[in-house]
């Protein structure tokens, strides 16, 4: 029987996980049974956080304890400041948050053999420090000094804050704390897949959300936030909506923001972000991002529907991420950072489950290259590298 080969892992069941579940049919996104349509509007980032890394939403104890160390485990250690300050400022956000995380395990306490600990305060520890990274370094690319975190507010508040170095309306923190909300967790996506392999060979909590940010960073998945911003400022006004679409789908482009793997309706987190990204817009007095992505969603399934009237490419998550993050003041080379400081909580929360229950991924792949032949010694080789 000849062997299969499912490129892309499409429709392969690699693992099971406790932490979400993704209908994609129904359009249906749950974190340990809770439908992210409740959490998006009554849990804060933080409670999520506890919830998929202790396995139960928190009471009000159990949330203190979780903010006090989150609050406390903020600053980043001297060395990695002085590290960002010696980057070019023209270096991308994306690769100063992975390089720095990866830094990190250097200041991170070992075990008797020398290994970093990969526990529930380690994973802590990584979702209180990335929005500090991301924060110093777009103040630091802007020439301005680190502003210090602020242990009494939320993981939301306190980006905006470290950013501006003014305490956000509240507007503006539900919208972030929503949008983490909302990006926590997404089941066995590339990312999360990546950091599970890397857990699998026994490797630590850092090298696994090292390895889990550069599989975020494609425009096929996180960088696509960007990418969707770009193409709202490419746009430029509502009314040019559906004349990018022909030209870019007639290059033979895609529309960043649109399609998804998993999801054949809307992303139930477009819904979300869209009301969220309509509310910052009459809050900053000015619906330009907003109407844009509008015309630009309408425009997409309009043309699609054309060319394939089966299709069933819709909004994704990236697609409203674009106007709430620009309305929030935020440059779009930030987005997958933004994406990251979200996604942090559903990585280390995969990765302590793996390492809980762990075995070696290890696919096979078929060889398709020459067969085996003869090894040519140097002199008798031709310069193509030709066996004779
Ligand atoms: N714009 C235009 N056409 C598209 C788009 C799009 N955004 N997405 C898919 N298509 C088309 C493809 O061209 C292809 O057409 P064809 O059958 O005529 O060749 C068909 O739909 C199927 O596309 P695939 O790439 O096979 O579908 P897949 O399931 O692999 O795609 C993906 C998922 C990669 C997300 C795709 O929809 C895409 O490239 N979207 C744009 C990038 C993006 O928004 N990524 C973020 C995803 S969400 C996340 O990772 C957080």
């Amino acid at each position: 029987m000849p062997t299969v080969v499912d490129r892309g892992l499409e429709g392969v069941v690699v693992g099971s996980t406790q932490l979400s579940n993704v209908e994609g049919v129904v359009g249906r996104l749950t974190y340990r049974g809770y439908d992210i349509d409740d959490l998006a509007p009554n849990a804060t980032f933080e409670e999520v956080v506890h919830l998929l890394l202790y396995g139960h939403l928190p009471n009000r104890h159990e949330l203190e304890v979780l903010k006090r160390e989150l609050g406390a485990r903020r600053s980043l250690p001297e060395p990695l400041i002085n590290a960002m300050q010696n980057v070019p400022k023209t270096a991308w956000p994306m690769d100063v948050l992975r390089t720095i995380v990866s830094g990190l395990a250097l200041f991170s306490p070992v075990n008797a053999h020398g290994e970093h600990l990969s526990d529930v305060h380690s994973a802590i520890e990584l979702v209180a420090k990335l929005p500090t990274i991301v924060a110093a370094w777009d103040r630091i690319r802007r020439g301005l000094n680190p502003v210090d975190p602020r242990a009494d507010l939320s993981q939301a508040g306190n980006f905006l804050y470290m950013r501006s170095g003014k305490v956000p309306h509240v507007i503006e923190e539900d919208a972030l704390d929503t949008y983490f909300v909302l990006l926590a967790d997404h089941s066995y996506n590339a990312s999360t897949f990546a950091a599970r392999v890397t857990a699998s060979t026994r490797a630590d909590v850092y090298a696994s959300i090292t390895a889990a940010l550069a599989a975020l960073q494609g425009d096929l998945h996180g960088g696509a936030a960007s990418a969707a911003y770009h193409t709202l400022t490419e746009v430029k006004s509502a009314e040019r909506g559906e004349q990018y679409v022909r030209d870019t789908l007639n290059r033979g482009d895609r529309i960043m923001g649109m399609g998804h793997r998993e999801y054949k309706v809307r992303d139930p987190r477009a819904r979300h972000l869209e009301a969220m990204a309509k509310k910052l817009s009459a809050h900053v007095g000015n619906s330009k991002w907003y109407d844009i992505a509008r015309s630009l969603e309408d425009a997409s399934r309009k043309v699609l529907q054309e060319k394939k009237p089966d299709n069933t490419i819709y909004a994704n998550v990236d697609f409203y991420t674009a106007p709430v993050l620009a309305d929030l003041d935020i440059p779009g080379d930030e987005f997958t950072c933004l994406f990251a400081c979200g996604r942090i909580a559903g990585w280390t929360s995969h990765v302590l489950e793996q390492l809980a229950d762990n075995r070696l991924i290890r696919p096979q792949a078929t060889y398709d290259g020459p067969p085996a032949g003869p090894y040519v010694p140097i002199d008798k080789r031709a310069a193509n590298g030709a066996r004779s």
